[in-house]
């Protein structure tokens, strides 16, 4: 059976933020790439393009998962982290996005939102191929160490997100607010 393609509404809608993935299954390299090409068509204020995409290799993985475990064991013991360690290691697909540093606070502003556009138009082409994905930020993604290991310049550009993709293992539910708790209609 040919699988009809999703409609915008339907991807927008349907896509969800996918904690499990399935392991051994990876995601061809030149999809991603494709999917990364169409998401910096995102908008952006005098055409800065802010954004940079790292695909990152086992080898850079290895080493977050790392650095995360060695973090995880100081704030919540060996146990805990050895768990994250081992479920980290088996998300098939890793990519970081930066935004490009501004000594301007509202260049930086709108390029911070550029990158966060692009990212949602990668999830939603990713998604429409029926690729999960989970935009992640924490402790790890703020440490020095982490820009280090990614060959990331601090001083140039900040982390927006590592972004795990892969073949959905579950696709978890989740609810968004009546439109009209968000919605205001002026005169
Ligand atoms: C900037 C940003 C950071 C996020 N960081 C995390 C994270 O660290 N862990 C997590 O479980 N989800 C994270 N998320 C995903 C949100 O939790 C998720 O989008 C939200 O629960 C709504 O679910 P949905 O994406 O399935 O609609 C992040 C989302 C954004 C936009």
């Amino acid at each position: 059976m040919i699988e009809e393609e999703m409609n915008l509404e339907k991807c927008i809608t349907t896509r969800r933020t996918i904690h499990d993935f399935i392991p051994d299954r990876s995601v061809d390299k030149d999809v991603v790439k494709a999917a990364i090409a169409a998401a910096c068509w995102a908008p952006n204020h005098h055409l800065t393009e802010p954004w940079r995409f790292l695909l990152l290799g086992r080898e850079t993985i290895s080493d977050i998962c790392e650095l995360n475990k060695e973090m995880l064991t100081e704030t919540k013991g060996i146990e805990k982290a050895e768990h994250k360690y081992k479920r980290w290691m088996e998300i098939p697909g890793w990519l970081i996005v930066t935004c490009q540093k501004s000594d301007d606070d509202v260049r930086y502003q709108e390029d911070y939102a550029s990158c966060c556009c692009a990212i949602q138009n990668l999830m939603l082409i990713l998604w429409q191929q029926g690729i999960g994905t989970k935009w992640s930020t924490g402790p790890v993604t703020f440490d020095e160490r982490f820009y280090d290991l990614a060959w990331i310049n601090k001083d140039m550009e900040n982390v927006v997100g590592l972004i795990w993709y892969g073949y959905p293992a579950d696709t978890p539910q989740t609810v968004r607010k009546p439109l009209q708790q968000v919605l205001t209609e002026l005169p």
